[in-house]
């Protein structure tokens, strides 16, 4: 054993040395308490103040698997993930073993390559965290999530740093196909479903990025203001479902400071709210090397455990709690969350992974949740499905050879392969024009540059209007951590991109034949300026590495489009309410962010200052249609849980499933209220035609309030609230009107996450 640290590089330094001595004079000893064998408590009285400190620090970058060599890390961890994001520290004479924390919410990301071993590693690529939430199906999500917590144990994981759940406040957040939505319902749902998904299998998973991390604009350093208000109903509230419904393992601090402190640093957001309010039973964790440095505040706020960690926050805890500037029984309660958590990983069952998941069962769920995901925007004249498949199909667009499966920095994952669009048509039995497919090809291999299209002639178009049944044209988008989307030349198409696009749907319109739009993007692009020139528009994000495939399903028909969109698509960006504040102030580096559109983010917004969307959050088509019966509801007083059914039919022609979306449109007398509010969803089974399912809510009476910042409460006011079952947040097909006769005050929370100086919030006339 002795031998074996001889290898190790922890915190590399003099103190582990200093460290390692005193654990081998303990290693004489006997009757030293074991984790698993002796409770936490007596562990815990058994560590010293550095093997605490340890618990509460990263196993440091240095320890980060890609710089290991051989041999392994203190407790026989071996480096089992290179690539993989972190470690935490072992204590091996108290039976404490390092556990694996690797990134990230689409798949496990680590090095393809390992030393001495032809083996390549490669992970599934599922779909990016916005494709999930299209797909508004907890069900088909949990089915990823444990197909994906597989991947975590098998490649010998403990803790997945995902799902990532920050609200799109604005579609230029560089992050935003890794998390869900523009809402928190949406949002908390579909996270809820995922880690129980994930953790079905044994393994945690760590929430992020918690919270208001909603741009990447100076991330680590920018100030976000926001009143308690919209913290609470916006940015906290899908934290508080997923928390609520799946009790992941661990949270992940965000880096940016929430009104003047930098979240890691806040006890009232990381042990007021999320253990006292919320029941957070797990460890929380920062975000990797922020720039809060005060660590041992972040320890007192109650965010347990500082990432990557190195041997200088080691000591300064040793210190703090020598100079009495943290108290030891603080420095205990969070080793003591570290411990609990690291007893239910794999690593301290020792569990025998086998690098070797069913890669192939996982892509076919992939596949599945993708066609789910993708969201038919347009469909004139049923352009769509093409359901001739002698037809000869012109592929134009260099995304159509080379799909984007998702999204870059620590939620990219290295796969095996990503169907391309050219590929999934082939599959699914389409010929594609080799004049056109050949050069794109070509273009692609030489550049693999999706970012500037391959020029087409005007005399290529028309020959291939001539010759071809039909024109199928991507678009594609990209984005990652620690940029946000630009303006100019990502969300708005480029020059190439429209003059491609108008040249298209001109010269096959003449031929009287269709031209078909597919999206492949990390977030909300302009449509505006040409949606009217496609007869069909396919968004199908980022849908992983079964993309060509999944999107060929939908094109075909052998899948009826069933997603719905989780963000608005606006039809001019100045439209969006935090367009005016985005992504801060001064621009270039943003010091400050300053939300005054409060809690009118997406559709809030749109609904209540009536401005009308190029297309509405929940909306998507499908190639059926559906009938929704009258809402009935258990009582049409409110008084503590109020059931709410109706029945959804498939009263078209294909096998189809629709999303029920359930929007409160509440009385705002004592507050300002947005027009409507999504508060449930569900999706149907697959209805064959004719075929009706039965679909319930059930209403608790806090699902009607909302947060008044002068009472430090939840309130659902008396009067009138009418519920909407709609298949899209402005198609609403059924309503009805239940009342609370008085004033309920549903639940008094701390009066905490006050603004430094009030904001000055837009509120509807
Ligand atoms: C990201 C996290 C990620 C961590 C570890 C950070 O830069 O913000 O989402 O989990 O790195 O890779």
């Amino acid at each position: 054993m002795i031998l074996t640290y001889n290898k190790i590089s922890v915190a590399g330094s003099a103190l582990v040395f200093a460290w390692l001595l005193n654990t081998t004079v303990a290693l004489g000893q006997t009757n030293v308490p074991q984790l698993g064998k002796s409770t936490v408590k007596e562990v815990i009285a058994a560590m010293t103040l550095e093997e605490k400190a340890m618990m509460v620090i990263g196993g440091g970058r240095d320890a980060a698997p890609s710089a290991f060599t051989d041999g392994s890390m203190v407790g026989n961890t071996s480096f089992r993930i290179p690539g993989a994001a972190g470690v935490t520290n072992a204590i091996p004479r108290l039976g404490i073993p390092a556990m694996v924390l690797a990134d990230g919410p689409a798949g496990v990301r680590m090095d393809v390559r390992r030393k001495n071993d032809d083996h390549k590693y490669f992970a599934t690529a599922f779909p990016a965290g916005n494709t999930l939430a299209s797909t508004w199906n907890p069900d088909v999500v949990k089915r990823i999530g444990e197909a994906f917590g597989n991947e975590v144990k098998e490649f010998g994981a403990d803790i997945i740093l995902a799902p990532g759940v920050n609200i799109h406040r604005n579609p230029l957040g560089g992050r935003n196909f890794e998390y869900y939505s523009e809402d928190p319902v949406l949002t908390g749902e579909i996270a809820a479903a995922i880690i129980n998904g994930i953790q079905s299998n044994g393994v945690g998973t760590s929430i992020k990025h918690f919270a208001a991390n909603n741009q990447e604009a100076n991330r680590a350093g920018v100030n976000a203001h926001i009143s308690e208000r919209a913290l609470r109903e916006i940015y906290l509230k899908g934290f508080e479902i997923a928390i609520k419904k799946s009790s992941p393992w661990t949270v992940m601090s965000s880096y940016n400071l929430l009104n003047g402190t930098h979240t890691s640093e806040r006890k009232d957001l990381l042990t007021t709210i999320l253990r006292n309010e919320w029941n957070f039973k797990g460890y929380v964790m920062s975000d990797w090397g922020g720039k809060a440095t005060n660590w041992v505040e972040q320890v007192k706020a109650g965010n347990d455990m500082i990432m990557p960690g190195n041997n200088k926050q080691i000591q300064r805890i040793i210190s703090a709690v020598k100079h009495d500037s943290l108290d030891v029984k603080t420095l205990n309660t969070s080793v003591e969350s570290v411990l609990n958590i690291i007893m239910r990983s794999p690593s301290f069952s020792a569990y025998k992974f086998s690098n070797n998941p069913d890669l192939k069962a996982h892509a076919k769920v992939s596949r599945e949740a993708a066609t789910e995901g993708m969201v038919l925007l347009k469909n004139e004249k049923e352009s769509l499905p093409i359901k001739n498949k002698q037809a000869k199909v012109a592929l134009f667009g260099n995304i159509s050879y080379a799909l984007i499966a998702g999204g870059w920095g620590s939620g990219d994952v290295n796969k095996a392969y990503t169907i391309s669009l050219a590929k999934g048509l082939n599959n699914a039995g389409y010929t594609l024009d080799k004049e056109l497919s050949d050069p794109y090809q070509q273009y692609n291999s030489n550049y693999r540059n999706w970012n500037k299209e391959l020029l087409i002639t005007d005399e290529l178009i028309e020959k291939k209007a001539a010759e071809c049944d039909v024109a199928i044209l991507t678009i594609g988008r990209n984005s990652g951590e620690t940029k946000d989307r630009d303006l100019d030349y990502d969300y708005y198409l480029k020059p190439t991109e429209l003059s491609l696009i108008e040249r298209t749907a001109e010269a096959f319109h003449r031929k009287n034949k269709k031209l078909v739009v597919v999206l492949n993007l990390c977030g909300p692009i302009d449509t505006k300026g040409w949606r009217e020139k496609a007869d069909a528009i396919l968004l199908a994000w980022q849908p992983g590495m079964e993309a060509g495939d999944a999107i060929a399903d939908l094109l075909s028909g052998k899948v009826t489009p069933s997603g719905k969109l989780p963000d608005t698509f606006a039809d001019n960006y100045n439209d969006i309410a935090s367009s005016a504040n985005f992504p801060g102030l001064p621009y270039d580096n943003p010091s400050d962010v300053i939300h005054q559109e409060d809690i009118y983010v997406g559709y809030r917004y749109f609904d209540t200052w009536k401005v009308k969307p190029a297309y509405e959050f929940g909306y998507g088509l499908s190639y059926t249609t559906f009938g929704f019966s009258p809402l009935k509801v258990s009582s049409s007083v409110v008084k503590d849980n109020l059931k709410v059914s109706l029945t959804v039919t498939n009263t078209g022609n294909v096998a189809g499933k629709e999303v029920v979306q359930l929007y409160l449109s509440a009385p705002g007398e004592i507050i300002n209220k947005p027009v409507q509010e999504l508060k449930a969803f569900c999706k149907t089974n697959l209805l064959q035609p004719g075929q009706s399912q039965v679909v319930t809510f059930n209403l608790p009476v806090n699902v009607f309030a909302s947060f008044d910042n002068n009472q430090n409460a939840w309130v659902a006011e008396a009067g009138a609230h009418t519920l909407k079952a709609g298949s899209s947040s402005r198609q609403i097909k059924q309503t009805v009107e239940v009342t609370i006769p008085k004033t309920i005050l549903t639940q008094k929370v701390n009066s905490v996450l006050h603004p430094q100086t009030p904001i000055e919030v837009i509120k509807p006339k």
